[in-house]
């Protein structure tokens, strides 16, 4: 498979934030946030794979700033690492009141999500190989392979204390 660069499956999604968005204080949930996310990631993943993808897991989601009704947000997802069959999808997400005297765009979230490509048959499928060409592009893939490395380190210890404990 050729490799793919990192522009090719860059994916930027608007959302304006409504009232269904929101709690009672006109704050957006956090899960509405979560949804879009995952959404931004699974179209990047699509684009880089070319295959029908699944969400495998959720590393890290950070919540810096609230979101309000009425806020434009923008969502952009792209491939920061690929493996053989999953990929980890960065999402950023920032916000902005479109008017009035602050119009600034805010950082609110980030996201890392590992998506898992799927044959027609539903089963774990090879991905294309990444280019990752800008220095920041590199960046993101060297901590990509940090956040994989700790997350399958968790997965062996806690697998051995649980055999340890005699537990299944
Ligand atoms: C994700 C899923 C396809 C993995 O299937 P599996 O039988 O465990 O397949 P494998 O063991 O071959 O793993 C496939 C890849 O997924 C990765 N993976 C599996 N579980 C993972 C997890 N919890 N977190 C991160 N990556 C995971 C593996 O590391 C592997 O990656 P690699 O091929 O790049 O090394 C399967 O668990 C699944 O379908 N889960 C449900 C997904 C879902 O419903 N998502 C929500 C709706 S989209």
């Amino acid at each position: 498979m050729d490799p793919r660069s990192v522009k090719a499956s860059t994916t930027v999604l608007v959302h304006w934030m409504s009232v269904v968005d929101t709690n009672n204080a006109g704050f957006v949930h956090g899960g509405t946030v979560l949804k879009l996310c995952d959404e931004a990631a699974g179209i990047a993943a699509i684009r880089h794979s070319s295959r029908r993808v699944v969400t495998a897991g959720l590393d890290r989601v950070t919540f810096v700033e609230p979101i309000e009704q009425g806020d434009l947000v923008t969502l952009t997802a792209s491939v920061n690492a690929v493996w053989r069959t999953s990929m980890e999808v960065g999402v950023r997400v920032t916000a902005e009141r479109p008017r009035g005297a602050n119009t600034a765009p805010r950082h609110t979230n980030t996201a890392y999500f590992t998506m898992v490509a799927l044959d027609d048959d539903g089963r774990p499928s090879p991905v294309p190989p990444l280019r990752s060409e800008s220095e920041d592009e590199q960046r993101r893939e060297r901590e990509a392979q940090v956040r994989r490395r700790n997350r399958l380190t968790e997965r062996e210890e806690l697998l051995r204390h649980r055999q340890a404990a005699g537990e299944r």
